[in-house]
């Protein structure tokens, strides 16, 4: 398994791409199955889950090339809708096929993604949608069979707000009989994404952004070519780096709009943040303040970003509350922050940081893919060597990251296991 090598108390100058966001390219991938014919999808990261989504299409018979840097789907022959444990259990992600592929098929059998890391991460909310919508669905053998010969529009309320949920029962009611309102709806940029994607490929929605989508069905639809969002995840990785290590960076082609809440709280710690149309440049301002945050659902603070401050307020010069309401057990890179000399404890859904003037370098092991950026940002920082383990992690969400922090200054290296 490779490492990664980081000498840190290097300053960061320069900029960076921000690549194709992961979180939307999923969905738009899934929601090719909804169609006959190539789809094209510009700005798709090129990351292992987008290959983990291929390889599970590519089961169904769907089929992929690439054009001028587009990924091309299609979906015109589909022979099997049974989504196999071997793929799901390696991404949760995967259960977006389940919705498109009732609406398409009129069947699915996909494997209960089992927990991860980050929670036990249920998809309760998203078989109850199916069946307000008609669709039986059972659970057998640790598969999801659910079976509609055609879903009938239904009004749904999410009783937690869902991303994958959201995005799932949308595709579904596109080809429903009637009109689907989904309400306590996610709100996420990646929502509003797959919303414009899919009404290119002429189904018919409404309130995307918004808490309350209105999804009136059609009869089919036909292939679009689209444009992925740019990954707020990755651009607010790469502000925090800069909070961090020292120094500035520009980060292009991101999208300011959707950093609203971690621009303030930056701007909290007391860095200067610019934004433009496309672009965000972020500026440490010597040693961080001390900020509180809450994890909440779009447009409120991401939680996958919140290991990514938690090391930056390792460092700052007070004590802070990070308080994590999404995920049960979000809180793994704790240990590892601790073993590079972080005062951290944990109470509940809230871990109380105490600032230390210093961290020091030591071998740390990834435990997802958010914490394993963490801990790189506190390896950053850190006096001496610090050698990220595990980092299979970080390959599933962040495109050469090594690379990006390199050109940026950064003494930071990928050893070949
Ligand atoms: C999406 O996961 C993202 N993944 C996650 O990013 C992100 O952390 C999460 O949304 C929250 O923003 C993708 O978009 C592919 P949820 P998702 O359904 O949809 C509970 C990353 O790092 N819940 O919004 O799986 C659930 O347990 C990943 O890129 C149910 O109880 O998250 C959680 O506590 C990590 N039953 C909360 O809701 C359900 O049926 C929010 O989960 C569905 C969810």
């Amino acid at each position: 398994m490779d490492k990664i090598i980081i000498s840190g108390g290097r300053r960061l100058l320069g900029e960076i791409n921000n690549s194709g966001a992961k979180n939307a390219a999923l969905p738009a991938i899934a929601a090719a199955l909804l169609t006959k014919g190539w789809n094209s999808f510009a700005n798709v990261p090129n990351l292992v889950d987008i290959k983990t989504i291929k390889k599970l299409l590519a089961s169904f018979g769907v089929v992929f090339k690439e054009e001028q840097g587009n990924l091309l789907v299609n979906a015109g022959d589909i022979n099997s809708c049974l989504a196999a444990y071997d793929l799901v259990r390696t991404m949760r992600a995967s259960v977006l096929v389940l919705g498109p592929l009732v609406a398409r098929m009129g069947e699915a059998r996909v494997s209960l993604p089992g927990g991860c890391a980050i929670g036990a991460r249920p998809v309760n909310l998203h078989i109850r949608a199916l069946q307000d919508m008609g669709a039986e669905v059972e659970l057998k053998d640790g598969y999801v069979i659910a079976r509609a010969r055609r879903l009938r529009g239904a009004v749904i309320y999410f009783d937690m707000v869902t991303v994958t949920g959201t995005e799932n029962i949308m595709m579904a009611a596109t080809l429903a009989e009637g009109t689907t309102l989904l309400k306590n709806a996610a709100r996420e940029p990646e929502v509003v994404n797959l919303a414009e994607i899919l009404n290119g490929m002429g189904a018919r929605i409404t309130g995307a952004g918004t808490d309350v989508i209105r999804i009136d069905g059609v009869d089919s639809l036909h292939p679009t070519a689209g444009k992925i969002i740019a990954d707020r995840i990755e651009a607010g990785t790469f502000m925090i780096a800069a909070g961090i290590a020292g120094g500035e960076v520009l980060i292009r082609n991101c999208q300011p709009g959707h950093h609203d809440a971690l621009i303030a709280k930056l701007r909290d710690t007391g860095m200067k943040i610019e934004t433009g149309n496309d672009y965000v440049r972020a500026t440490a301002a010597g040693r961080p303040r001390s900020v509180d945050i809450k994890t909440l659902a779009y447009p409120g603070f991401p939680t996958d970003l919140q290991a990514q401050f938690m090391s930056l307020m390792t460092v700052a010069g007070g004590l802070s509350v990070i308080t994590e309401t999404i995920f049960e057990n979000r809180f793994m890179h704790v240990s590892e922050l601790m073993r590079l000399g972080a005062e951290i404890v944990i109470q509940g859904g809230s871990a109380i940081v105490k600032g230390v003037p210093v961290l020091r370098g030591a071998p740390v092991m990834a435990t997802d893919l958010r914490a394993s950026a963490s801990l790189i940002l506190a390896g950053l920082a850190a006096e001496g060597k610090t050698e990220l383990s595990r980092v299979y992690h970080l390959d599933r969400g962040y495109e050469r990251i090594e690379e990006k922090f390199s050109r940026l200054g950064a003494a930071i290296e990928r050893v070949k296991a």
